[in-house]
């Protein structure tokens, strides 16, 4: 939900994933915001002015001529009306519009007129289009002058035999940029229903959120997607199966990512834990919920990070009413539940993966068994049995490990061991 009511101007420019700017319209008006749409006439070419009108149920400019239509007091009272402006997809085309300061349409004129502090950019383009060397300085320059980009997101293209940097980021993720509109803040989604705990209600302090010292910039908008906590697999409304994971480590991870630049999506099992600042978290509870979540969101990730310690297994039943007591032994059929970072690594266009095994012998042989089965960039290997490592401790000590023989070791406390850990994947990244 918005934190108070806002005025967005969404305008659309004209590609391809101007249909999925219907969905930030229809997101943005579900949170809370005013809104009101503006489409190049490139934009009008793939999707229809009328479904946005339908969608903000306000009209919708799109010809700075048109002195017909509620903009009668023209593209300057837009400017003033909105307090912040999305451009969904921003074309190659517009970028280099905006640099120049053109204003030729509805649009760049009314974007001329609002300080590009309150632009959040949301590219979309072929790949190699994005690569072009002008669209790499138009986008230096904006960002220069104060502009927000969010992504483009790393997959696959419009053209589907192409992929790489360059599709629009999902429409949820703009959504939740605009929720946490102008400072970084926390978007929650719903937890799933059973067995949620409520962070607002028990603030813990947040050891993983401490200041850390300067850290390199070197994720600055990079998507990242961090899983963390335990899950709990239901066995009847009040029962369940878990594991002791508090969640600190994953959500240490995401802060320390956060801290380089990154845009952060947590997705948190139970946990007490305080959300941190600055990062957009999504609460699930089982397995299931998190597969799903992870699902829902690793297509715009760059880097997937899962320290979620997930349930192998859940109960095959889940009794509808709280089980009756009763005599003598009981039989508890489980059943495997689905291997996240298996199914994320099968696809073909997949972000770095970095996973985590929890062991408490062979630690070293079972993480590259681990390692290479699962095609993964890096694992994190950390004997759960040591002291001041593992589940609840506040430190941690860990061996990463990549597939060309890599190995550091790592120590300390959870927040330290998260800036290490991001030291050895940036540079993957660039
Ligand atoms: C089928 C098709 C798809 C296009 N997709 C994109 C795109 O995804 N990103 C982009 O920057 N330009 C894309 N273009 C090119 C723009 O539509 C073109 O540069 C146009 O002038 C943009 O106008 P606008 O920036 O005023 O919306 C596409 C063109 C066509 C014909």
């Amino acid at each position: 939900m918005l934190r108070g009511m806002k005025r967005v101007l969404l305008c659309v420019g004209g590609g391809i994933s101007a249909y999925k700017a219907c969905e930030v319209a229809r997101l943005l008006v579900k949170q809370g915001a005013q809104v009101r749409c503006a489409l190049t006439a490139a934009a009008q070419r793939f999707v229809a002015p009328l479904t946005f009108q339908a969608l903000s149920g306000r009209p919708v400019a799109t010809d700075l001529w048109d002195t017909s239509q509620d903009l009668a007091a023209g593209h300057i009272a837009l400017a003033d009306w909105a307090e912040l402006v999305v451009v969904a997809p921003a074309t190659a085309d517009l970028l280099a519009r905006l640099r120049a300061g053109l204003a030729d349409d509805v649009v760049t004129a009314t974007l001329i007129a609002i300080e590009p502090s309150r632009w959040l950019l949301a590219p979309a383009m072929n790949e190699k289009m994005w690569a072009s060397p002008a669209v790499a300085e138009n986008v230096q320059v904006l960002r220069s002058r104060g502009a927000r980009f969010l992504g483009p997101a790393v997959g696959e293209m419009a053209e589907r035999s192409h992929a790489g940097p360059g599709r629009m980021v999902e429409a949820a993720e703009i959504a939740a940029a605009v929720a946490t509109w102008p400072a970084p803040a926390v978007a929650e989604t719903s937890p799933a229903a059973q067995f949620s705990t409520s962070p607002a209600a028990q603030p813990a302090p947040a050891p993983h959120d401490a200041a850390p010292g300067p850290r390199p910039r070197d994720l600055e908008d990079v998507l990242v997607l961090v899983t963390a906590g335990p899950t709990r697999e239901a066995l009847d409304p009040v029962r369940f199966l878990s594991n002791p994971s508090t969640g600190r480590m994953g959500f240490a991870v995401a802060a320390a990512a956060r801290d380089r630049g990154a845009r952060v999506t947590l997705i948190a099992g139970p946990t007490e834990l305080a959300p941190p600042a600055g990062i957009q978290i999504v609460r699930i509870v089982s397995a299931e919920d998190l597969a799903q979540a992870v699902d829902a969101h690793v297509s715009a990730a760059r880097v997937l990070v899962m320290t979620a310690a997930v349930a192998d297994q859940r109960p095959k039943v889940r009794a509808a009413q709280k089980a009756k007591k009763q005599d003598g032994e009981e039989t508890l059929t489980l059943v495997r539940t689905q291997d996240i970072l298996a199914s994320v690594s099968a696809r073909a266009v997949r972000p770095l993966l970095v996973g985590f095994a929890a062991e408490t012998e062979n630690v070293e042989a079972n993480a590259r068994e681990k390692l290479m089965r699962k095609r993964l960039d890096f694992i994190v290997a950390n004997d759960v049995s040591a002291a001041g490592a593992g589940f609840a401790s506040e430190t941690n000590r860990v061996l990463v490990l990549d597939p060309a023989g890599g190995r550091v070791e790592l120590s300390g406390s959870k927040r330290t061991v998260a800036d290490g850990l991001w030291d050895q994947i940036a540079p993957k990244l660039s």
